[in-house]
């Protein structure tokens, strides 16, 4: 049978102060859409898993977010982290917890906050992916062509064969410097990882067991789907390693799969992929309040909680402006990974 993991404990800090830990990113509708990214997600995913087989893994502090948001789903699936400890954990707590209900069960695991325009080709894409993981002990990934030489993401190198729809990996890179993603760009050897997985349960716990055994450990021990999961899980938690799925697993195996797709996907992960999918006014800049002029500016984004201010620009070029009722931002474009670490500094002002 087929399940679905729905990834939502990040706190998305690169995309501060939009996202703030009180709201992430994945519980906001980011593009204005009516629907929150989240949600957005389980309605594309419903349409080929059983709504009873689709789980979503967050923080504690986010379950009645969820529950508030998709209230389709059995709260039972809601199922809460006591910390984060990044996508290793909560990929094999899911696994486990899932394949003591069905030892056979096909997971396809889904970021909560990605943007896919083209609905159909993904479904396509998921059905090959179960078929392969239902028949063959593989971990399958989604591949993505590439358009700029973005250090944020996993680049998948695979082994050329003619007429299929899917290769094996050859090499996988989760988030390299700059230089070396710009070789791998200009080699047009590589796609992203789209960070869309899919797996049998029993594949991805073997590879657990293999590249991090220490994990497997600390997840033996608990009775899966009983009353004292909870209590078993706050305690195995804080002695977790905090690792990615990429870097833990998928950097590592030997049978991992890649399914290229032309998805129309964004990881609205950045303010550069929100400021590619905005609207762009004269000299590209993309601005969200009328009452604005502008001199000597381009290629700006400026985006104001209170779209009734007004805004003058002169002199500023390609700069990400970012004003809430709690911060305000200004970093140029092509440091928008570095969001991160400014929030986190921000932090040990206090
Ligand atoms: N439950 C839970 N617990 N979810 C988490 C945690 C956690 O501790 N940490 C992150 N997540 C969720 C996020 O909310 C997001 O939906 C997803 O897992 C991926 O985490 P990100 O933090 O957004 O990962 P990334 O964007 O840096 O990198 C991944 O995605 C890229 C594509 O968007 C990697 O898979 C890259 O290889 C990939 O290219
Ligand atoms: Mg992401």
């Amino acid at each position: 049978n087929n399940y679905c993991v729905i990834m939502a404990g990040g706190i998305g800090s690169r995309f501060w102060p939009m996202s703030t830990q009180q709201y992430p990113k994945q519980f906001q509708d980011i593009l204005g859409t009516g629907r929150t990214m989240i949600q957005q997600t389980y309605d594309r995913i419903k349409k080929i898993v059983p709504v009873d087989n689709i789980y979503v893994i967050t923080n504690k502090e986010y379950i009645s977010l969820t529950a508030e948001q998709l209230p389709e789903i059995n709260p039972e699936n809601i199922v809460g982290e006591p910390m984060m400890k990044n996508t290793a954990a909560c990929n094999i707590y899911m696994a486990k917890k899932i394949a003591d209900k069905d030892a056979d069960a096909n997971i396809i695991v889904l970021p909560a906050d990605h943007l896919i325009l083209k609905e159909d080709t993904f479904l396509q894409k998921v059905e090959l992916a179960f078929r392969l993981a239902q028949e063959n002990d593989y971990l399958i990934t989604l591949g993505i062509n590439p358009t700029r030489p973005d250090t944020g993401y996993g680049y998948i190198q695979f082994v050329e064969n003619h007429n299929s729809e899917y290769f094996k990996v050859k090499t996988f890179t989760e988030k390299p410097d700059l230089e070396i993603a710009k070789t791998f760009l200009e080699s047009g050897d590589f796609l992203w990882n789209a960070g869309i997985f899919v797996w049998n349960v029993k594949s991805i716990l073997s590879a657990f067991d293999s590249y991090l055994p220490e994990m497997t450990q600390n997840f033996e021990s608990c009775e899966y789907n009983s009353k004292d999961e909870e209590r078993c899980i706050d305690l195995i938690y804080p002695k977790v390693n905090k690792v990615s799925i990429d870097n833990g697993i998928l950097e590592k195996a030997k049978n991992v799969y890649v399914i290229p797709a032309d998805l129309g996907w964004s990881d609205l992960g950045t303010w550069t992929s929100i400021y590619e999918n905005a609207e762009k006014g004269e000299n590209e800049n993309s601005v969200n309040t009328k009452h604005v002029v502008t001199y000597n500016s381009k290629g700006n984004l400026i985006k104001l909680k209170n779209v009734n201010k007004a805004v003058v620009i002169d002199g500023l070029e390609n700069y990400i402006v970012v004003d809430t009722e709690k911060a305000l931002l200004i970093c140029p474009r092509e440091n928008d990974q570095l969001i991160k670490d400014y929030v986190h500094d921000l932090k040990t002002l206090k």
